[in-house]
């Protein structure tokens, strides 16, 4: 079996600064209360919930920006639970992510070739502006919006230069947290087409988080569905739409609206 992840009763707990009192620490707020799944190889899976339900919290636990208060987190069977910064190094490059707001996640004072380059150039990888040119083919914008700000750009433009500059890498592991929930339906539509076929090609492994279902649907082989930090369903799309196990996700499900029939879905 190819996993990229695998997560065994993960909690996570953050200091609860809202009930800290005037001296002594902070009560912890345990977030995510043991969550054990897979994610395999090749595997577009969404994370869907509601708002607070610990996916952004999850997301960052997965990339180790946070560090787990307990259960353990396997990527590619290596235990990076506890590792420090250093031993991540070479993880840092594997695994990428693509922001919610592109505005603050890509540099205003950069142009767009050198934002897709600089993490290139970091990592030492050969040819970085050659390869961030094709990165721009590959999400379907013109090498001559190399030389843009992301403020001459549109917001589906700008999620694409996010994903042009995840994909340079050549990352194992992409995860995408709300990356389309600030666009209209056919950028959203747009950009989702372009993610979707450019991990089927380069046989990336993608975690889609999103709090609307009917984006799942048309892009996830697979549906985790968190509430108030627990795991209450995990299965093929298919199966989760067609047949729902948890109550909260026949709730989740009841409040999508119907589809746009003039929407060019892919
Ligand atoms: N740095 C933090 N310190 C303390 N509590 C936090 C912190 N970050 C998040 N939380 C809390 O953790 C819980 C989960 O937050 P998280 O951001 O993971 O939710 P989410 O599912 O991504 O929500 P949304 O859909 O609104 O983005 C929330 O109750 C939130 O208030
Ligand atoms: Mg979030």
């Amino acid at each position: 079996m190819d996993d990229i992840y695998d997560v065994q009763g993960l909690r996570l707990s953050l200091a609860d600064m809202a009930r800290k009192p005037l001296f002594g620490p902070a009560p912890r707020l345990e977030i995510l209360k043991g969550l054990t799944f897979r994610i395999r190889r090749g595997e577009i899976v969404g994370i869907v919930g509601g708002s607070g339900s610990g996916k952004s919290t999850l997301g960052r636990a997965l990339l180790r920006l946070l560090e787990p208060s307990g259960g353990r987190v396997l990527f590619e069977g290596t235990d990076i639970t506890h590792l420090p910064e250093a031993a991540l190094r070479p993880y840092r490059r594997r695994i990428q992510m693509i922001f919610q707001d592109p505005m603050s996640s890509l540099n205003p004072r950069h142009r767009v070739g050198q934002i897709i380059a600089a993490p290139l150039i970091l990592h030492g990888v050969e040819a970085p502006h050659e390869t961030a040119l094709r990165a721009l083919d590959q999400v379907g914008l013109p090498r001559s919006f190399a030389s843009r700000y992301p403020h001459e750009l549109s917001g589906g433009q700008r999620q694409r230069v996010g994903i042009a500059r995840a994909i340079a890498l050549r990352p194992d592991f992409i995860l995408a947290d709300e990356i389309v929930s600030g666009l209209d339906v056919s950028s959203q539509a747009q950009v989702l087409a372009i993610l979707k076929d450019r991990v089927r090609d380069l046989g990336l492994t993608l975690a889609f988080i999103s709090h609307d279902l009917s984006v799942i649907r048309r892009l996830c082989d697979r549906v985790i569905v968190l509430y108030q930090g627990q795991i209450v369903e995990d299965g093929p799309c298919d199966e989760v739409f067609a047949h729902p196990q948890a109550a909260y996700t026949r709730e989740l499900l009841a409040a999508i609206p119907d589809p746009d029939p003039d929407t060019d879905w892919f």
